[in-house]
């Protein structure tokens, strides 16, 4: 019988994608979102149940009702800025409300969970680039709420047998190279989609915040991870634990960072045009480089990244931007 997979927050960006490679694996992906930042056009590939996180009982009836087998937690906030000037809604949604979740897979007996954690655990690290052992130090609200999220996570392993892999993405970038899905936020905070949208005139500018860091062009360096290669270590995560596999935690990057400006120079590249470049000043919160080690993720999950060029990032977020996108929202 076809395996039915929990998918919190499966409407937005990352979830909506893995709930993709789940059907393509022969998976139900069951998506558990109430809409706040996602799109109802991404939810394509299985039953949809509209509600919160908030609200536990449903989450109960939901994973009782349609049998589900393990559960896939992305549904959270996921923006360093808005947490800094919003702390409270970070550690309510990403913290409190992830505790729902785990007291209903208690309540039911659901083992398996595969939970999205980010970088910005690390804080600003001393050496890169990082490997998971490395102290967790966050300097940003968003970043200390995903560390309690991974505690509370590996405390219910400890007493009420939930195995946890939490995947420490780095930057999520990209979109479904079939064009089938992509990213769509209102208003957009990430770097590629911003460019990419100055880069086709669809507005104005693309502001660089921080062009004095210690880095080789000055501004800051991220690890960029297109968001298939991370549906794919979802996948492997998954299989893993309902094989019976331990609670791990585990890097998703390249092992390789790329700076603001090579990401704007790869995708005016793609697009045939360079955008319009405003200078701006640093972010509070962000960290001057953030690069993955991704070694644990080879050994451990047999992944490693395929699809997470820079090319191949802005071909497909380009792709999305000029011609599917624009379909469905004037649809
Ligand atoms: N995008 C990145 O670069 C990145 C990097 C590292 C980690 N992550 C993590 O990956 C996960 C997914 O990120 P994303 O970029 O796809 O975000 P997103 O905002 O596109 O998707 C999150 C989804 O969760 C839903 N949601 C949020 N809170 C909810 C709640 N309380 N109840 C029901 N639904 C709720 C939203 O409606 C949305 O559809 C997050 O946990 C984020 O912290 C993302």
């Amino acid at each position: 019988m076809t395996k039915r997979i929990l998918v919190t927050g499966g409407a937005g960006f990352v979830g909506s994608h893995a709930c993709k490679a789940l059907a393509q694996e022969g998976y139900e992906p069951v998506v558990y979102d109430d809409l706040r930042r996602g799109n109802r056009w991404a939810v394509k590939w299985g039953p949809f149940v509209e509600a919160p996180l908030e609200d536990q009982a449903r989450l109960v009836t939901t994973i009782k009702g349609f049998d589900i087998e393990a559960v896939m937690h992305f549904a959270a906030y996921a923006y360093v800025g808005e947490s800094m000037s919003d702390p409270s809604a970070y550690f309510r949604n990403n913290v409190s409300a992830s505790l729902n979740l785990l007291d209903a897979m208690a309540e039911v007996g659901i083992e398996p969970l595969v939970i999205s954690s980010t970088c910005a655990t690390y804080g600003n690290p001393a050496t890169s680039p990082i490997t998971e052992d490395m102290p967790l130090s966050p300097i940003n609200p968003y970043g200390a709420s995903k560390v309690m999220m991974e505690q509370c996570a590996q405390w219910y392993g400890e007493t009420k047998d939930i195995r946890t892999i939490a995947l420490r993405y780095f930057n999520a970038a990209g979109c479904d190279p079939e064009g089938e899905i992509g990213e769509l936020h209102d208003p957009e905070p990430h770097l590629v989609p911003l460019v990419v949208q100055a880069a086709l005139g669809q507005r104005e500018a693309i502001t660089v915040n921080g062009t004095d860091y210690d880095t080789p062009d000055g501004t800051a360096v991220r690890d960029y991870i297109h968001v298939t290669d991370l549906a794919r270590a979802h996948i492997l995560a998954l299989k893993r634990l309902l094989d019976g596999g331990e609670s791990a935690v585990c890097n998703l990057g390249t092992g390789q960072g790329s700076s603001i400006l090579e990401i704007i120079n790869a995708v005016g590249h793609e697009v045939g045009r360079q955008p319009k470049v405003i200078n701006g000043p640093r972010r509070p919160g962000d960290p001057p480089a953030l690069v993955a080690d991704p070694t644990r993720a080879r050994e451990f999950l047999g992944w490693s990244a395929e699809y997470s060029s820079l090319d191949k990032i802005a071909r497909d977020v380009v792709n999305w931007y000029s011609n599917v996108l624009p379909r469905i929202t004037s649809a």
